[in-house]
């Protein structure tokens, strides 16, 4: 279905990452670049676009993380949300609003989806049996208790699911218990509690004709949903912790009890809307237009791993709140694991092997483009991708400043040089010229095209093959040459290639919007960045010619290119596990 017609506004999230750790390369390219570049393009279309992000900063990933560092789940959580926060912005991931799953008001939100669902009948209360260590004292949730998997063997399983098998069991299923606490050696006990679940059953015809209806999401993702779809069973959504959001029931038994981490995060998106709606329109009430209007259209950026709870779960709550829309596409990528230079294999990245590469250390050593550009061009969208130095070397190096950096140098250069500083005058075109000045509008919307479909690596193809037809013609007409001997024809050349330049402008914005930015400013052009109201086409408006005539200031290097032993020192030091 054409998008367009359907919706006047998109709503764009990305998953909200754990504030218990640095944000990594992988992160970037499974839930962050391609939405960021997806977001990018709508505004630059002058499509109202908001998109929001922020920490997920409950649960046990971040308790786990104070009690070995001997500190607090807040000192935690503050130290990353601050560090991540700086991350994205320097990649340049553009949130219109980045959040936190700790302020008051997303306990506010949460607590309002979580009774609403109560109202409606679909949370119940159920007595288990849970793991728990006299010697600290407390129930084990989640990773808090290690064993070994009932189904596969694997030793290190956590308390109700398998990372190695995926299995999901009852908690006294897992063989060999141990509580995964520095200094425990207790030996856990079942102890009976009363926890609240979720009744995801009620809302299996729903989810099966929402699934249905988008037959267009890419296979991974539709596979993993129809899967949960036919095996709906009721979530518990709540945990034996005091680092969470309190249960809003009036129950003795809860007093202890937290709502569930995944059950708060992804209600994260619609508090930060909230925040955004006060903070950008002083308007508490902004955000309804972004989750109930129908003509909203909410996409969702993740990572694999997630396909579950915002392909199901999330779509399930808020189904369950009456008057909320769901998302109309979940882009749920790959993983983008880490060539080890040693072996010649690709590798998961783990905090154990010190393999992972952060943004922030990456960053410092090399621009936001060329990471941008690299990891746009591999992008794990069907299938896992590795990260390699020698390849990140050499498709921005090669593609990049070769293809499309040069071509843009060499024209612009020889313009200004020969006709004094503007778009020239061009002569009549004869049939090579009108053929590459018919080319540009198709080129651009296929372009458009591939990021309409989620598919960023074809957008990349069609973009550096764009600079390869123009090198091509650059070479054919060969202006250095003409120069000297006839101005007209030379006119004509840069003429086209002045256009040509224009169109790579608007077309490159999104990967690389620092080249963008230098760019437009040579061509005196306005790139209009956009926002939640929309605004005029700068996307189309490059279909329209620069006029001959139109100055342009001196060119600057877009794309720096990297040197090849800079690049593999880095590498080597990767490779030793040192910072960058
Ligand atoms: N913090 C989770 C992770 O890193 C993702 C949460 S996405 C949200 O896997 F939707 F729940 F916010
Ligand atoms: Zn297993």
């Amino acid at each position: 279905m054409n998008a367009d017609a359907k919706f006047t506004r998109t709503l764009v999230t990305s998953a909200l990452p754990y504030a218990n750790g640095h944000i990594h390369l992988g992160h970037i390219a499974g839930a962050y670049l391609p939405a960021d570049i997806y977001v990018r393009y709508l505004r630059l279309k002058g499509k109202p676009v908001l998109y929001i992000g922020g920490s997920d900063e409950h649960g046990v990933p971040v308790t786990l993380t104070a009690l070995k560092e001997g500190s607090s789940p807040k000192d935690v959580v503050d130290r990353y949300h601050e560090a991540n926060a700086e991350a994205f912005a320097d990649l340049g991931i553009s949130y219109d609003l980045y959040g936190r799953t700790i302020w008051d008001l997303h306990a506010d939100t949460t607590q309002r989806f979580f009774r609403a669902l109560d109202a409606g009948g679909h949370i119940e209360r159920q007595e288990m049996v849970l793991w728990y260590s006299e010697q600290s004292d407390m129930y084990l949730p989640d990773r808090y208790v290690k064993g070994t998997c009932p189904r596969c063997g694997y030793e290190d399983a956590n308390g109700d699911e398998c990372e190695n098998c995926g299995a999901q069991y009852a908690a006294e299923e897992l063989i060999e218990p141990r509580a995964n606490i520095p200094g425990d050696t207790s030996r856990p006990i079942l102890k009976p509690s009363a926890h609240w679940f979720l009744k995801l059953r009620d809302f299996k015809d729903d989810l099966k004709a929402w699934l249905d209806s988008h037959p267009d999401w890419r296979a991974n993702v539709r596979g993993i949903a129809y899967g949960w779809v036919d095996d709906l069973r009721d979530r518990c959504i709540t945990r034996d912790t005091d680092w969470g959001i309190p249960v809003p029931v009036d129950d003795p038994e809860a007093q202890n009890k937290r709502i569930y981490v995944w059950f708060d995060a992804p209600i994260g998106y619609v508090t930060n809307t909230r925040q955004w709606g006060v903070e950008a329109k002083d308007d508490a009430a902004a955000w309804e237009t972004w989750w109930k209007d129908p003509s909203t259209r909410l996409v969702h950026f993740i990572g694999k791993d997630n396909i579950p709870f915002h392909a199901v779960i999330f779509p399930a709550m808020l189904m369950g709140q009456g008057d909320f829309i769901v998302a109309d596409n979940v882009v749920g990528n790959e993983y983008l694991n880490i060539l080890n230079r040693m072996t010649g294999k690709a590798e998961k990245g783990s905090k154990s092997k010190g393999n992972m590469i952060s943004v922030r250390d990456f960053l410092t050593r090399f621009s936001r483009d060329a990471l941008r550009y690299y990891l746009c061009a591999i992008m794990p969208e069907s299938r896992d991708a590795a990260f390699s130095w020698d390849e990140f070397l050499n498709r921005y190096n090669g593609e990049l400043c070769d293809v499309v950096g040069n071509f843009v140098h060499r024209s612009l250069t020889m313009t200004v040089k020969n006709f004094d500083g503007v778009v020239p005058e061009p002569g009549p075109f004869d049939a090579e010229d009108q053929a590459l000045l018919d080319s540009l509008p198709e080129q651009l919307d296929g372009i458009a095209q591939a990021f309409d479909q989620f598919r960023f690596r074809l957008a990349v193809e069609r973009f550096i093959e764009m600079g390869r037809r123009a090198n091509q013609y650059f070479d054919t007409k060969q202006p250095w040459v003409t120069r000297k001997t006839d101005r007209e024809r030379t006119a004509t050349t840069l003429y086209v290639c002045c256009q040509v330049v224009r169109v790579l402008c608007a077309a490159m914005a999104p990967f690389v919007p620092d080249g963008a930015a230098k760019l437009a400013e040579t061509l005196g052009i306005e790139v209009f960045v956009g926002g939640p109201d929309g605004g005029p086409d700068s996307w189309d408006a490059a279909k329209t010619p620069l006029p001959a005539g139109t100055p342009l200031q001196p060119p600057v290097v877009l794309f720096p290119k990297l040197d090849k032993d800079y690049v593999a020192e880095i590498a080597e030091r990767h490779a030793r596990g040192e910072a960058l």
